[in-house]
């Protein structure tokens, strides 16, 4: 029996010498001293022998089997080892590689404007008021006084979605929202995308932006529109920028004016070659007026009581004209190379 150890030690020993994965280690040591192992039989099997054999081969079993684990940790170390040195040699990284370049975004430059005018509301003590670029015809429409035959309600200038919704064409169905579900004093403002059947050229695109401005209180009058105009104006595009005030007519407003800022590329010098003001100096940007009695009395706002203007500000003209563009186009196209020129400009 004590050879057949000494057979067991011998050939497991030279086994572990070669041995060279993990999973043939394993099997060698399940092999020798698992449950059914070798030696675990030799040790099981004691208590058939007499004492001193017992006792002699219980004695050398034991110190076999010591020896054999013991061997088995090395080997396994040693195969580890062996592992860690190849996976770091196929893992190295070449440090003196470039770096990739994260490239840092930018705002859409319209968004830039659009947070820059917001920062002007606020601080003056509106709030901003939202509504779905999804609309339906009643608040796009009808709240707003539009007679039944106005021009606009043409599928040719909307995209509708069915007979009662539409994409809004413009933010004042915001003002009937706001009005439905506030009492004055109400100053806000509303900024969003708008949508019209529009063919693209240098100041219409099918989708654009604009932000409404509606305030209602007691006493308001025309002369608080003005000076309000004149503030954007200035904040916008400077203290030399001027406004002037041109009659119009909106179904929602009255008095309505069209308002138009000095030209800001050529400086109101009206030069017949400026492409932007086409010589007249001025540059038409937003739409304005008293709101009409009509919209107050159909938002549950009494027109007896109460006065109020509201405007229109076209936001990607704006933009335009903040950058000194004569065109919304390019704002629309989404060309990054045009667009990622914006960086840092707020
Ligand atoms: N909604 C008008 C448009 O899109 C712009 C406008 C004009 C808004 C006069 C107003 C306003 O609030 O009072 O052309």
């Amino acid at each position: 029996m004590i050879d057949t150890l000494k057979q067991l030690r011998e050939t497991t020993l030279e086994q572990l010498q070669n041995i060279q994965d993990a999973s043939a280690l394993e099997a060698l040591r399940v092999k020798i001293l698992g449950k059914k192992g070798e030696i675990t039989a030799v040790l099981k099997s004691l208590g058939s022998l007499d004492p001193d054999a017992r006792k002699e081969v219980g004695a050398a079993a034991n110190v076999i089997k010591d020896e054999i684990s013991a061997e088995i940790t090395a080997a396994k170390s040693r195969i580890e080892r062996i592992a860690m040195n190849a996976a770091l040699v196929n893992e190295t990284m070449d440090i003196t590689l470039p770096g990739k370049r994260r490239s840092q975004g930018n705002l859409h430059p319209i968004t830039q404007v659009m947070t820059h005018i917001e920062d002007l509301f606020i601080n003056l003590g509106f709030t901003i008021a939202e509504g779905p670029f999804i609309e339906t015809v009643y608040r796009n429409f009808d709240a707003l006084n539009t007679p039944d035959n106005h021009p606009t309600r043409e599928e040719a200038d909307t995209f509708f979605i069915d007979h009662h919704t539409v994409l809004r064409t413009h933010t004042s169905p915001v003002q009937v929202r706001v009005m439905e579900t506030q009492q004055p004093p109400i100053r806000v403002i509303a900024p969003g995308t708008c949508a019209r059947r529009d063919e693209i050229d240098m100041t219409h695109t099918p989708v654009f932006h604009q932000m409404e401005g509606l305030v209602i209180d007691k006493g308001i009058t025309f002369a608080d529109l003005r000076g309000m105009l004149e503030i954007i104006c200035h904040y916008v595009f400077g203290k030399d920028a001027g406004i002037r005030l041109r009659p119009s007519y909106f179904p929602f407003t009255e008095p309505s004016a069209e308002v138009d800022v000095s030209c800001y590329v050529c400086k109101g010098k009206i030069k017949d070659n400026c492409g932007v003001c086409k010589g007249t100096g001025w540059v038409e940007l937003w739409g304005c007026g008293m709101v009409h009695p009509n919209v107050l009395c159909m938002s549950g706002i009494d027109p007896d009581v109460y006065s109020g203007y509201a405007f229109g500000l076209g936001i990607s003209r704006i933009t335009a004209a903040y950058f000194g563009l004569p065109s919304i186009k390019p704002y629309f196209e989404n060309d990054m190379q045009f667009l990622t020129q914006f960086k840092g400009v707020r």
